[in-house]
């Protein structure tokens, strides 16, 4: 399995990925889910035989924080160290960051537990609000 940076070609499989694990909001249009890819700093893949069979999406500045905001592995290929393989690459050495996430999905907590990821006691959040409520916000 190869990982590295997702490329142009590769961008509606993973997009596909994503939706096929029940993701809808800024992936369910492709054009919109092009644009949150060239915002974000760091969009890599896991290639298995020159299919698309993970994804993972971080904002960082690669100095001291980061954010992994979406993580993603076929489902057929899930319990074979994948994801961690993500989550590593996308890590690197550097223990001098601090690394976040949202772990609200089934099965996500437990996940990056197995990666050393303990639960915040300070991490505070300002949710955004999705659909038609996003017009209160304002
Ligand atoms: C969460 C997800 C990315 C894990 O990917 P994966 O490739 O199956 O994970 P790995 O095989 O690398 O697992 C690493 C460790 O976590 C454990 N683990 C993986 N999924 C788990 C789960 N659902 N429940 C409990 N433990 C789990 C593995 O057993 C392994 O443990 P080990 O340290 O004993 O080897 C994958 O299940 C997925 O895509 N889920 C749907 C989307 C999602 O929830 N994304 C994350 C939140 S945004």
């Amino acid at each position: 399995v190869d990982i590295r940076e997702i490329r142009p070609s590769e961008v509606e499989a993973a997009r596909k990925l994503l939706e096929d694990a029940g993701w809808t909001d800024r992936v369910s249009d492709p054009g919109e889910f092009r644009e949150l890819l060239s915002r974000s700093a760091k969009s890599i893949v896991a290639v298995d035989d020159g299919e698309v069979i993970g994804f993972l999406r971080a904002l960082t500045d690669g100095m001291t924080n980061g954010y992994i905001s979406m993580l993603v592995v076929a489902e057929k290929h899930r319990r074979m160290g994948v994801g961690r393989a993500l989550v590593r690459a996308i890590m690197g050495d550097n223990r001098n960051m601090t690394w976040v996430l949202r772990a609200g999905r089934e099965g996500a907590a437990e996940f990056y537990e197995r990666l050393g990821f303990v639960r915040s006691e300070v991490a505070m959040e300002r949710a955004r609000v999705t659909g038609s409520d996003a017009k209160l916000d304002r």
